[in-house]
This record gives C-alpha cells, structure tokens and sequence, in this order.
C-alpha cells in the first residue's frame, strides 16, 4: 500500500486523536501501584476511553487482541495482555494506547515504574527513551527512513543494548498499521524519504541482553528470549513543511 499525505483536515482529526491517546496515559498513571492487576488497568483505560472520551480502543478485537490496551512488564517487549496478575514493587511496565476518533487513530506509549526499581531499569527505560527523543527530532521532509533506524540504533548499542528488530513503527491513519515501516535499526542514506503530511509512530523496543524475542503461546506476548528486561516508549509524529509535530505530546513532556 502506499504511504497515505494526510489532507489538512485530516492532521485536524489526527490532532484529536493523538491528544485522546496521550491523555489516557496520564489519567492512568496514579494508579499504577503494586498490588494493581494489569486487567484494572485494562478497566479504568477501557472505561474512560470510550465512556469519557466518547473514542474507540483500537486494540480491542484487532486480530483478535483480547483487550482495550497492552501492559507490558519487565522481560515483556511489547502486546502483553491485560491479566489477573498484579504489579509488585520494582516492577517497569510500558502501556500503550491506541483509540479511534472520528475514524482517526492516536498511537502512544510510555514506561512507568512500580516503586523503586533497579538501576538497569530505569537505565533502559531511559535509554529507550532517548532512543525515540533521537528519531523524533530527526524526521523533517528529505530526510532517509535509514538515518532514523541507523541514529536509534546507535544510540541503544552505544549503552550496550540492543534494539527488537521484530516490530517497528508504522504509518497511522484512518488504518492502524499502514505503510510505511519504521524500523529503529538501518543504514544511512537507505529507504524512503520523509514527506510534508506523512504520520507515523517511533516506538522503539530496548533490551538489557539480546535483541531476539519469542512470543508465547498466546500468540500475542512478546518476551525477551534471554529473559532480560525490555522497555519502549511510543509517540505519533507529523512531517511538518520543515521539521515534526508529535501527536501525542503530554503536558511537560521534554523531548
Ligand atoms: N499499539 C501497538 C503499536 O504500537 C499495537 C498493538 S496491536 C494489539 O503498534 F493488537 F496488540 F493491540
Ligand atoms: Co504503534
Ligand atoms: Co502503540
């Protein structure tokens, strides 16, 4: 499929959903705690997405994902399942929203932490972080799809990390994956380039060992095959006339 040059009115409903999407991680944030079940979470996002903000939760029956988010914890690298186990002290977990607004879709995702954790958790949860911050100030028109995956790709091997080749970002619209890719791996000077009025996500997934994954037999859940923890931040970005807008930026978020 090719990649879809949002209209004007379109980056207005994107806008819209973008700022749903973000809003959701805020209003969940106090009550991530030990002794919450990530199906609560599911709950209370659920609840609020479609009673509050009147959306749709994109991940709801979307090839058949059980739930309205994914919660992902600790060796999890991504599309953990909402289940009955709680959170304990020391526990990172990424949860990611998708909702559909007025057909459009806002994509995003953050860490949290439960208590305290590690000094290797926070470090990359950090780094994952920075990995995102690095490809989002990148994207601006001509600019190669290669530089973005070569400079988050870097960055993560720099700390000594490595980065999921697996799973990528993706074009978002009024369809939730569409073209084009977004790898957080490649080469300079290789892939598309960058025009005004394409969306896309930068979600990058950062592991402490290795970089492979296997999924459980659920079909859905993500881990480190080497057990080691994982964590990814996601937002939703515009190519402006000369730089990027984030969709889903939160109040007081430096990128
Ligand atoms: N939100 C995820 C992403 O960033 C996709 C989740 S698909 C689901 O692309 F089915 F697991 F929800
Ligand atoms: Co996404
Ligand atoms: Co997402």
């Amino acid at each position: 499929m090719p990649v879809t040059i949002k209209t004007p009115e379109e980056i207005e409903k994107m806008r819209i959903a973008g700022r749903l999407a973000a809003d959701v991680l805020d209003m969940i944030r106090p009550y991530v705690k030990p002794g919450v079940t990530t199906e609560e979470l599911n709950t209370l996002c659920h609840d609020y997405i479609t009673n509050v903000q009147k959306a749709i939760p994109a991940p709801l029956n979307y090839r058949g994902f059980p739930k309205s988010i994914c919660t992902s914890v600790n060796h999890v690298v991504c599309h953990g399942i909402p289940s009955n186990k709680q959170l304990k002290k020391g526990d990172i977990i990424n949860i990611d929203i998708t909702v559909i607004k007025d057909g459009y879709h806002g994509d995003t995702s953050k860490m949290f932490f439960v208590g305290e954790p590690s000094i290797i958790a926070k470090r990359v949860s950090q780094i994952s972080y920075e990995c995102m911050c690095i490809g989002i100030k990148m994207v601006k028109p001509g600019v190669h799809l290669g530089d973005i995956g070569y400079a988050i790709q870097t960055h993560a091997e720099a700390n000594h990390f490595s980065i999921v080749r697996e799973f990528c970002g993706h074009g978002i619209g009024r369809v939730f994956h569409e073209d084009p890719q977004i790898l957080h791996y490649g080469t300079p000077n290789t892939g598309l380039r960058l025009e005004t009025g394409m969306i896309f996500t930068i979600e990058p997934m950062v592991n402490v060992g290795k970089r492979h994954i296997k999924i459980l037999p659920d079909q859905w859940t993500a881990v480190t095959k080497d057990h080691s923890l994982s964590a990814q931040w996601e937002h939703t970005v515009l190519v402006t006339e000369n730089s990027f807008e984030v969709l889903t930026i939160r109040p007081g978020d430096n990128l």
